[in-house]
Formats: C-alpha cells, sequence, structure tokens
C-alpha cells in the first residue's frame, strides 16, 4: 500500500534511454495517466514522447499536456491550470501523474500530485542536469509565491523516477552549467574524491579552465544521485541532517527572489554558485586557519561561474534570508563548507552574514 507521503523519498532513479524506462509509470497499474511535458523541450523530443506514451491507450486512457517548463511552473496560477487539467481528466488517487521537464515543472507537478485529491502518485523524468542531480531526488516539491522561492510545499516522493542524460544534448550551455552548480555541491556534501577528481580536472569541454562545461559522464551523476539518495535516506523531512543540502542556497534564494523583481535573473544554480562562493568567504572569515573552502571557490571558478559577492542591496537580501524557512528570528542555520566531504550545519546570527557580506577582506584564490 502507499504511504501518505507519496513514494519512497530514497527511491533510486533507473537510468536508461527515454524509450526503455518509459513503461515504468505501467508498473503502478493506474486507471489513467497524465503526462505534463515541458515546452522546452524540442518539438522532435515531444512529439516522439508523446507517440510512446499513446502507445499505451489500448490499455489506460493517457493525456498528454504541453506546458511552460521553467519558474513559472510554480507559480500558483501554472498549479492551477494543471489543477483545471487533472479535473477534466477525471484524475482521481488510482491516477498517476508523470512530470517530464525541469526541476522547475517537477517541483510544480509534484505539487499538483501532493495536493489534488490530497495526494495522487506521480513519476518524473528529470530533462535538465540540475532536476537529475538534485531536483528530481528526495521528494521535496514546491510553488513560489510572488518573489519568495518554495514557501508553499509538501514532501510528496515520485513513485519512481527515470534518468536518460540524452535530454542534455538540448540543453543550453547555461543551463547545463546551471545544473553543474548543484553537482559541485553535493560532491563537496558528501563525495571527496568526486571533487577531488573535478579540482585536477574542471569539468569543462576542454579539460582547462573554459567557458564550456561538458555533460556529465553516467558515473558522475550516479554518484552524486547516491551522496543526496544517502542524506534524504537518514532525514527525509528535513528535520535536521538534510539541511546541509542547502549549501549556498541560503543566499542563493534570497539571490533569486531580489532578482525576481530586478532584471537580469540568474538561473537556481548560477544564484546557488553565488551562495556557495559567498559561504566559502564566509567559512574562511570565521576561521581563517582553514583555507580548504577556497577549494570550493576555485573550482567554482574554474566552471565559470560569478563567484564575487553579490553586490547588490545587502539589507533587502538579509531581509529574504530573515523571511527563509531556515531562519529563527535573527539566526539562520547555515551550511558552511568546511572541507570537501563536510559541511557543518551552524546557527548564524544575520549581523554575521552581514558583515561577510559588506567586507572584500577575504581574498580571493588564486588560480
Ligand atoms: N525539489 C528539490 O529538491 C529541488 C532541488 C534543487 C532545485 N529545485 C528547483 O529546480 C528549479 C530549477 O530547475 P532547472 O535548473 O532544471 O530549471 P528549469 O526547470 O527552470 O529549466 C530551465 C529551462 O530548460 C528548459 N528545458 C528543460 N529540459 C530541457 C531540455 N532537455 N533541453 C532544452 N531545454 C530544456 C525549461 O523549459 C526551462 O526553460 C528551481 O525552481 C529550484 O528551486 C528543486
Ligand atoms: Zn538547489
Amino acid at each position: 500500500m502507499r504511504s501518505l507521503s507519496g513514494g519512497d523519498p530514497a527511491e533510486r532513479p533507473r537510468f536508461g534511454p527515454v524509450e526503455e524506462l518509459l513503461p515504468f509509470p505501467l508498473e503502478f497499474e493506474p486507471n489513467r495517466l497524465l503526462a505534463f511535458l515541458d515546452d522546452g523541450l524540442s518539438d522532435r523530443r515531444r512529439a516522439a514522447l508523446t507517440a510512446r506514451l499513446r502507445e499505451w491507450e489500448p490499455r489506460l486512457p493517457v493525456a498528454v499536456e504541453i506546458v511552460p517548463g521553467g519558474e513559472v511552473a510554480k507559480s500558483i496560477d501554472a498549479w492551477r491550470q494543471r489543477a483545471l487539467i487533472c479535473r477534466d481528466r477525471g484524475i482521481d488517487r488510482r491516477s498517476l501523474l508523470l512530470a517530464i521537464g525541469g526541476g522547475a515543472l517537477c517541483d510544480g507537478v509534484g505539487f499538483t500530485a501532493a495536493t489534488w485529491h490530497r495526494g495522487v502518485p506521480w513519476c518524473a523524468l528529470p530533462t535538465t542536469l540540475l532536476a537529475m542531480a538534485d531536483a528530481g531526488i528526495g521528494g521535496k516539491t514546491a510553488l513560489d509565491l510572488e518573489a519568495l522561492k518554495n514557501p508553499i510545499g509538501a514532501f510528496w516522493s515520485p513513485e519512481a523516477i527515470g534518468i536518460d542524460p540524452s535530454f542534455l544534448e538540448s540543453l543550453p550551455a547555461r543551463e547545463l552549467r546551471s545544473g553543474w552548480a548543484e553537482m559541485i555541491k553535493a560532491a563537496w556534501i558528501g563525495d571527496a574524491a568526486l571533487f577531488e577528481q573535478w579540482e585536477a580536472t574542471p569539468p569543462s569541454a576542454s579539460g582547462s579552465v573554459s567557458d564550456l562545461l561538458r555533460a556529465p559522464t553516467r558515473e558522475e551523476l550516479e554518484r552524486v544521485v547516491e551522496v543526496k539518495l544517502k542524506i534524504v535516506e537518514c532525514d527525509p523531512r528535513e528535520s535536521g541532517p538534510r539541511r546541509v543540502l542547502n549549501l549556498g542556497h541560503t543566499l542563493g534564494h534570497a539571490i533569486e527572489a531580489l532578482e525576481s523583481v530586478e532584471a537580469p535573473r540568474r538561473t537556481h544554480g548560477e544564484a546557488v554558485a553565488v551562495g556557495m562562493a559567498f559561504a566559502a568567504r564566509h567559512a574562511v572569515a570565521r576561521d581563517p586557519s582553514n583555507r580548504h573552502p577556497l577549494r570550493l571557490l576555485r573550482l567554482l571558478d574554474a566552471c565559470g561561474f560569478e563567484t564575487a559577492g553579490p553586490t547588490t542591496d545587502f539589507d533587502a537580501l538579509l531581509s529574504l534570508v530573515r523571511s527563509d524557512k531556515k531562519c529563527d528570528g535573527d539566526a539562520v542555520t547555515f551550511a558552511l563548507p568546511v572541507e570537501p566531504g563536510r559541511v557543518d550545519l551552524v546557527s548564524t546570527p544575520l549581523s554575521a552574514l552581514r558583515d561577510t557580506l559588506r567586507s572584500g577582506a577575504v581574498p580571493h584564490p588564486p588560480r
């Protein structure tokens, strides 16, 4: 029987070509299937997916809806649209939703699954690097509220996750880099050997410092997913240890929120990279004898991320940090990078973050 919180949050994704993966939703014997496809996928991809899904028609009713991907998929209006589609397609608790798209679409469809009829099962086929490495895994679903990132959400895991790295072939270079931010985060948190491998040879297309990043190998992707699964397994509801996954996100989310009203916007990964660089600077400011955090800055630099501290309005940023879920009054649980394989969770007064934001004191690491 299904649990009341969706599927297993530590469900291992299956890897393979989408044509081979796709029958997986049928294993759950739904009475009907409603697939939401990210409109960022190419026409060719969408047509092939639709044709494949329609092959199941004799066995069950299949509906395929192409919906806007990107952050807009996490708006309340997009949620309302999906709920209306669920109503019109007769989705009930024995039906299955399928999200095929980026992290935002997976978050949004996951939240639709969590809330429609108080929870219907769903499966995810993440199609961006960031979604394969992070967003599609672990069962957190969310919507944004105006400028605030993810204040509305539910823990509602997909029944199954399929990863076909060939989706990355159509991903714009900027989105690929964005995904590398979460890859680097995961390696720093839980796979020091992988981090060191990238330190020695940055994942740029040429193997040296470069603007273009390569797609990860399947092994790299699997190792990063493993880091997240291990953490989620220990703390599925983020009551404590899972918060290490927020490395770079305290400031990253605040930057995203601030920029949603001020163009131009950064991608999620770009904002998290600035947040991780800030976290590294803050770690060195707290303990100047530990230079390891500078290694995180250096790898982000080598991958072409912007690592300079934000120069925008510090007060506005900190007031957004204050409204973060991880904030308790004037202190925030801050994920502090200590060394590869180690992140400490430290209750940090906002005033201390302000000091680091203000000071340009921490030297930029030499290449
Ligand atoms: N639930 C979680 O645990 C978790 C973890 C990390 C991030 N997130 C969320 O994930 C979101 C970011 O996800 P993202 O980086 O995937 O961005 P995204 O979903 O916004 O996708 C980026 C762009 O790529 C397009 N796209 C999707 N697949 C494509 C493909 N194969 N080829 C070409 N274009 C494609 C999308 O339409 C969109 O325009 C944020 O909202 C973030 O909060 C959630
Ligand atoms: Zn993230």
